[in-house]
Parts: C-alpha cells; structure tokens; sequence
C-alpha cells in the first residue's frame, strides 16, 4: 500500500482513539461504571489502526532497525494510551484530561518533527 494510505489509516486511529478516550472520562464525569460499547470499540480500533499504519509507514519510509528513538517513544506512548482508560481511574478527571492530551500532543510532534 502507499504511504499516503497508511498515512491516511494512521490519522484515523489518532481520531478514534482520541474520541475514544474523550468518551471515556465523558462517561466517568457522568457516574458511568463502564462507557458505552461504542467508546470501547473505538479505542481498540484506534489502537489496531495506529500500529499497523504506524509500521507500514515505518516500512515505506525506509526506517531501519534499530529504530531511531522518536518511534521506540511513539510506540511506549501506544501503550500508555492503550492501558489510558484503566490507569487514569486512579487520576483525578481534570489530572486525567491533562495527561491525555499531553501524551497526545507529545506524540503528534514526534511523528510531524522526528527530533531524536
Ligand atoms: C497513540 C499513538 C500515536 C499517535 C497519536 C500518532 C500520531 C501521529 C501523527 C499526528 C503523525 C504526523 C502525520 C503527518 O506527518 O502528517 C504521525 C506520524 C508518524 N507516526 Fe505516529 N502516532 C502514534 C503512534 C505511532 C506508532 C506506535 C508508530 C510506529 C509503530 C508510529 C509511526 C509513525 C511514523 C513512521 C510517522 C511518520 C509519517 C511520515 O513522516 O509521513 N506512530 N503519527
């Protein structure tokens, strides 16, 4: 498949994912034990989205191993936002929001600036 593909696959997850995670501490603030089904789904999605184009990409641009460090970080932020919705419940809802949105700014300039 073409970069702009998985380019394209990869900015999806990063919407799913990020709206996954959004509806999670929605649910939370309204006293939800468990998020809609919906919310849960998108988060898997998102993942599975992320890393497949995330390799692709990897292949594509001719990335060798050992890979440098900005995607050896892209790929521990994967699995905090992956463990996101089981962790944070010990964070406070505001603490929360602040973390999610750092670890996905944080990872957006990591893959738009490649800096290490
Ligand atoms: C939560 C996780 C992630 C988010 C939110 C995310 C987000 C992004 C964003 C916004 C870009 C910039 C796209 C552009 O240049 O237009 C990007 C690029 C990239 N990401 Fe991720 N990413 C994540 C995880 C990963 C993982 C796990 C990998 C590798 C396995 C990866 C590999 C890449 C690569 C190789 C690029 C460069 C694309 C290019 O230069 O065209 N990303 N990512």
């Amino acid at each position: 498949m073409p970069h702009t593909v998985y380019l394209f696959l990869h900015l999806a997850g990063v919407i799913l994912l990020s709206l996954s995670i959004g509806g999670n501490l929605f649910a939370r603030k309204a006293g939800e034990t468990k998020p809609p089904k919906l919310v849960s789904a998108l988060h898997g999605v998102g993942l599975l989205l992320l890393i497949v184009a995330g390799f692709g990409m990897i292949a594509r641009l001719d990335i060798g191993w050992p890979f440098p460090i900005w995607i050896w970080s892209k790929i521990a932020i994967w699995l905090l936002l992956g463990g996101f919705n089981t962790f944070s419940k010990k964070l406070s809802l505001n603490t929360s929001w602040i973390l999610a949105i750092g670890l996905f700014l944080v990872v957006a300039f990591l893959g738009v600036f490649k800096p290490f």
